[in-house]
Parts: structure tokens; sequence; C-alpha cells
């Protein structure tokens, strides 16, 4: 059978590669809705040849809907997931609105599959870029190792940001390198030829929501409490790919052999880690634009028994937020085949 497929936030960064990822992949589309704001209404969009005209989603009637991929930002989810849900589409969010609820489910295709099922509100939670591409890596090790605490400092790209954050980049850029004076609009500070260590909102316990999203997400994600997370979240001056430096204390010792024999053969995962120029995966060589989670630099801590070193890349939106969506839509739809 074929899908009425909605994606809210069509005209966005994520929601034009969920478009792109339905078609590669594809993905059995009968009605396709393109919903954004009314900004956006009226304009066309190419899909599998033809033309599909955007929709102000502000009157949209979703009646009909089977699977609505949102990504238009946590109040426009908030508003309208129920809406969908209610109206018997299954929703899958790539906002934070949901992702903490316990009758949402929080599922990475290659980890917690079996989730997806759990979903007494109709809605199920894609989870945060830097979490995704983290634990597609570090859960396999997790089953057969035991993770007792993660550090992490992630490097992540401008494009998490958004569109309009992907321009300020490219126009910083280019106003620095012909002697302009810059204006940061969607960064607290310049972003070009710089790093930030503040993504999204400050907490009280002086993390950021970024960092604490590492935290709250990986334990619900592998069903752990117990897992320690210490989490540093920066934003640096590439367009699209994060990278994260990760170490891991485990229960049990784990050899850089076994972890790379162990990580070679766990889906969705490439292991790139040759001791030369270029051995290693990086945003632009290896992430940008592909599917895989990339992962380099494995080391035993010199400072700790049980201590693991990796870095992690990926394409942030994709696998950390339109390719995840697009294969929970597929497993949504193997249900009703
Ligand atoms: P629009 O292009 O009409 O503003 P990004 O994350 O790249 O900034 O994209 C955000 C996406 O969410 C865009 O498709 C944007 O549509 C959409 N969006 C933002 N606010 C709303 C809203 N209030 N109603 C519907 N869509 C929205």
């Amino acid at each position: 059978r074929s899908f009425h497929v909605a994606i809210v936030g069509a005209t966005g960064a994520v929601g034009e590669t969920m478009l792109a990822i339905l078609a590669e992949r594809d993905f059995p589309v009968g009605t396709l809705s393109l919903l954004a704001s009314e900004r956006s209404a009226g304009g066309e969009v190419e899909f599998n040849g033809g033309k599909v005209k955007i929709q102000d989603l502000a009157t949209f009637d979703p009646s009909g809907v089977d699977i609505a991929l949102f990504s238009a930002g946590g109040s426009v989810s908030k508003e309208y997931a129920p809406k969908f849900a209610a109206a018997g589409a299954v929703v899958i969010d790539n906002s934070s609105a949901f992702r903490y609820d316990d009758d949402v489910p929080l599922v990475v295709s290659e980890v917690n599959p079996d989730q997806i099922g759990n979903r007494p509100r109709g809605i199920i939670a894609n989870p945060n870029c830097s979490t995704m591409q983290m634990l597609v890596a570090l859960a396999p090790l997790h089953r057969k190792y035991g993770i007792e605490r993660i550090n992490v400092s992630t490097y992540q790209s401008v494009s998490g940001g958004g569109r309009s954050a992907l321009e300020e980049l490219g126009k910083q850029t280019g106003q620095l390198l012909s002697f302009q004076e810059i204006d940061p609009q969607r960064f607290p500070v310049q972003i070009a030829f710089n790093l930030i260590p503040h993504i999204d909102d400050f907490l009280d316990n002086g993390f950021t929501k970024e960092e604490m999203k590492l935290v709250w997400e990986t334990r619900k994600i592998l069903g752990d409490d117990s897992i320690l997370v210490n989490p540093t979240a920066v934003r640096v001056p590439v367009f699209y790919g994060h990278s994260e430096s990760v170490a891991i204390e485990t229960r049990d010792k784990v050899t850089v052999a076994e972890a790379r024999a162990l990580l070679e053969q766990s889906p969705g995962i490439e292991v790139v880690d040759r001791h030369e120029a270029g051995g290693y995966p990086t945003p632009v060589t290896h992430a940008s634009g592909t599917d895989a989670v990339y992962v380099g630099r494995i080391r035993e801590d010199l400072s700790h028994p049980r201590g693991l070193n990796l870095w992690i890349v990926s394409d942030n939106v994709r696998k950390g937020a339109a390719l995840n969506a697009v294969q929970l839509a597929e497993l949504v739809a193997a249900e009703t085949r």
C-alpha cells in the first residue's frame, strides 16, 4: 500500500532533506502534503519528477494523513502534532517538544526500533542530532561491555540551527574576508573563524539545554538511568556534519581491536581509522551528504584501565534528523503491510 505523507516545515533545512530522502529510498508515498508557514504557501517544490505546492499549515486539514514528519520547531509541534495525531496520523516529531514525555517513544532506528509501537499518543520523537550519532556508535559497545560513564565534547555544524544559521556562517565568512563589519544575529557571537561553547539555552545547573539533551536522551534511548554523561556542546564554523570526541568508561575492559571488530559489523556505522593523513572521518571528507555514522581515532584511554576514546562524525541533517525520521516512517509503514 502507499501512504499519505505530510512534511511540516517542508521548506526548512531538515524538511527539504526529508523530502529528498523519501525519494531516494523509494518510500511508498501516495499523497504528499508539504506544509510550511503562510510566508512560503503557494511555492512549488519538485518531487519524483512532478511539482508539489507548499500549503499553509494553519489552514491545512490533516484528515487522511497517515504519517506526518514534523520539523518546524518546538512550538509548531506542540500546537499541531496533537491535532494531526487526533486526525489519525502517526506523527514523527524532530523537535524536542515531546522527547522527555514518558508516553512518547524516543527512537534511533538502529538502537531501539522495538519502542516504535509504544505510542499511545500517536507521536514518536526523533532524538537530538548529537545524541543520535553518538548512540548509533555507542549502543553496540554498551550492550556488550556495559558503558558506565560518557565524557563527550561536540563540534556541531551550523546546519543544526536551520537555514538562517547556514546563511549567517556564509555571510559572515564573506564579510570578514572582505574586511567588512559583521553583525551577529542568529548566533550570540561571531561564528565564522570562531567557535561557540553555547548551544540552546543555559539551565540552572550551568549546562546548556543542548548538553542536557545528551544526558536525558542517552538514558531514555538506552533504557538505563544509571549511565553517567558529562557533556560539552560547541558550535563550530562547519556547514554540515557534527563531530564528537567521546571517552567512555566500561564495566568490562574493551580493547581497540574488540571495539573495532564490533563496530565494523554493527548497523549504520563505518569505521575509518587508519593512522595516516586523512585516515579518519571529518565532516567534509566523509559525513556531509552521506548516511553513515563514521567512527575513527579509536584508542584505549591512557588514564583509565577501562576507558576507550572515539571520534564520531555524521551528517546532522541526515542521520541526525531527516534520515532517522524517514527510517522511523519505514518502521511504521512496515507495521501495516
Ligand atoms: P517557512 O519557510 O514558511 O518559514 P529551518 O529549521 O531551516 O529554519 O526551517 C523551519 C521550517 O519550519 C520552515 O519550513 C518554516 O517554514 C517552518 N515553520 C516555521 N514556523 C512555522 C509556522 N508557524 N507554521 C508553519 N511552518 C513553520
